[in-house]
């Protein structure tokens, strides 16, 4: 049987940088499921989409073949035959899988490839709904969060290493309406587990929270 671990949390709470650091340590694989519905988001923007058109969405859904590789141990996200791996990342992408990730034509698509994944491979996987959904026997659960400042912080200091000047209240004030609408949706909303462990970030340094995930794991 593979190992399966689960790690969900609200945006910015530091689930990939934390993945992939548990996943290197353990030669697990990292599967950011995340990626996958940015990449059905940058399909849905290249045509033009609106996030509210459910019919027009559900529609154009067969269209689209999402797929993972690994290259060198990286994730790299495939839609139609493309890698879009550096193309998901953007506040646009981002709000707009928020979005469309409510669709249950959307999400069935993207469960359905995320749990090929886990029978056969040894996984640390990435989401909003992998312990309660994906993965409802997974090894382990992690439910990681961080104060919503926080998270902010984070975010605006990656910005400002790239050389933009973002604007705190603004990345502020998204990240908590990503919340409610990740949260308060009706399929699969993000919710912690009951078998979870809860793990706050707020007050801990990557390196802390990757030796707790450790530790619980090797429990
Ligand atoms: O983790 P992320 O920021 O890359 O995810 C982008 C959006 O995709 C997130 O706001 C909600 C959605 N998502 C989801 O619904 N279920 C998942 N397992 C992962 C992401």
């Amino acid at each position: 049987m593979a190992m399966n671990v689960a790690i969900d949390g609200p945006a910015g709470a530091g689930k990939s940088t934390i993945a992939k650091a548990i996943a290197a340590k353990m030669g697990y694989v990292y599967v950011d499921t995340g990626a996958m519905y940015r990449a059905m988001a940058l399909y849905f923007l290249r045509e033009g989409i609106a996030p509210t058109d459910e019919a027009k969405i559900s529609s154009v859904v067969d269209n689209i073949l999402v797929s993972i590789k690994y290259e060198d141990g990286a994730q790299h996200v495939i839609l139609n035959g493309e890698d879009v791996t550096g193309m998901i990342r953007t506040e646009e992408v981002g709000n707009m899988a928020s979005s469309t990730s409510v669709y249950a034509p959307v999400r069935t698509k993207l469960v359905s490839l995320q749990q090929e994944l886990a029978k056969t491979t040894d996984v640390i996987m990435d989401g909003r709904d992998i312990g309660t959904v994906v993965l409802p026997n997974a090894d382990v659960k992690i439910f990681l969060t961080a104060s919503v400042e926080c998270r902010a912080k984070r975010r605006f200091d990656e910005l400002v290493a790239k050389g933009e000047t973002p604007d705190f209240d603004k990345i502020a004030k998204d990240i908590e309406e990503r919340d409610y609408r990740d949260s308060h949706r009706e399929i699969s909303p993000l919710k912690q587990a009951d078998d979870a462990i809860l793990v706050d970030s707020s007050e801990m340094n990557i390196d802390q929270v990757v030796e707790t995930i450790i530790s619980y794991i090797n429990k």
